[in-house]
């Protein structure tokens, strides 16, 4: 069984690419291999969240992947900060870290721009904690998207940098990991192209009321329609077509597409119905959600339970790790 590792920023609220892209495949993982998913709080802090931010939304991100179905009994789930074995190994893969490939790294170039009068030491070894919360538990796969993978290959080299410098073989060198090899599902954004998104600002959330996922999905882009049979989609109503493949029966999302092919839709129609099926798919989710946020004590015992385990498996590579490095007890 190999060991899979996943880090989320606790960042917003998840919505449906976040479902579709990456929570459904967690929850199948966690059938098959051993999982640690974890809320990254530490690495949200380069941005500055006030303390009442920062709190809220990791217990907004815990408690809305448990009401997905990420199971505490199946995976370990942790938050981040309450294992404090990830900041050693931190600090010793600190020291073989050089400044040259930090500064090289696309994702701090890009926040370097964005955040020109913040661009602090923690975004710069960005990749040297999420590498240390991999590694630390010995993972074969991390799960994540594109825009991750540079991330994972500066994982890679670390891990394999201190298994030659002390030659050893105490890091296994982790893989990125798309579930039974799929093509990752990527959910679009309703307004006429590119993916949805928070940052693209076009998110329809887990939470959202029925009435805003309705308004939401009432205001998609649209055109005027086909003008001739089995004419091919253009982008923004293929997006509508995409995501009702993934919220409807297969049935309804036939009904459409023959109509689309007669010259006979009418959008107006076939909005309310993906607006109707995507309301029915999360309302069970959005009720968890509001349940689980709400009971304190069993977020505690997730979390606590959690960072046990989490802390177990940590601490036992970073006794190896000190050892190797020529650390000894008096
Ligand atoms: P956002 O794009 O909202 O900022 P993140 O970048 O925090 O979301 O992504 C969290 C996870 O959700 C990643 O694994 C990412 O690949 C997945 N994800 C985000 N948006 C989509 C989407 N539209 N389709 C598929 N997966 C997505
Ligand atoms: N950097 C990841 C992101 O922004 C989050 C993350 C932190 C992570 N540590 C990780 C992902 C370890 C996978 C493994 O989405």
């Amino acid at each position: 069984m190999s060991k899979v590792v996943s880090g989320i920023r606790p960042t917003g609220n998840l919505h449906l690419g976040n479902y579709f892209g990456a929570v459904q495949n967690f929850i199948r993982m966690q059938e098959e291999h051993d999982c640690y998913f974890f809320i990254a709080d530490w690495h949200s802090l380069t941005t500055h969240p006030t303390p009442e931010q920062l709190h809220n939304n990791v217990r907004q991100v815990l408690a809305e992947y448990l009401a997905c179905g990420i199971d505490s009994e199946k995976a370990c789930i942790y938050v981040q900060s309450d294992v404090k074995e990830i900041l050693e190994l931190y600090l010793l893969l600190n020291m073989n870290a050089y400044l040259g490939e930090l500064e090289r790294t696309t994702s701090f170039k890009d926040k370097a721009r964005q955040q020109p009068n913040n661009v602090n030491a923690g975004l710069l070894t960005y990749p040297v904690l999420m590498a240390s919360d991999i590694i630390i538990h010995k993972a074969n796969q991390v799960p994540v998207g594109k825009d991750q993978e540079q991330n994972l290959e500066m994982a890679r080299k670390f891990a394999r940098r201190f298994n030659n410098m002390y030659g050893s073989e105490v890091f296994p060198i982790p893989k990125p990991y798309t579930y039974n090899g799929a093509e990752m599902v990527k959910v679009p954004g309703l307004d006429g192209s590119g993916k949805m998104g928070k940052s693209e600002g076009n998110g329809i959330f887990l939470i959202d009321t029925d009435k805003q996922i309705t308004k939401k999905v009432m205001k998609a882009v649209s055109d005027s329609g086909p003008t001739e049979p089995n004419q091919e989609k253009p982008e923004a109503i293929q997006n509508l077509f995409t995501l009702m493949s993934i919220v409807s029966e297969p049935s309804t999302l036939d009904f459409f597409n023959d109509k689309y092919n007669a010259c006979e839709i009418r959008y107006g129609d076939m909005k309310k119905q993906l607006a109707a099926d995507i309301i029915q798919y999360v309302t069970p989710i959005r009720k968890n959600i509001e349940d689980i946020y709400n009971d304190e004590a069993y977020l505690a015992k997730v979390a606590k339970q959690g960072a046990e385990k989490a802390r177990e498996s940590a601490a036992a590579t970073l006794k190896e790790v000190r050892k190797l490095i020529g650390f000894r007890n008096f």
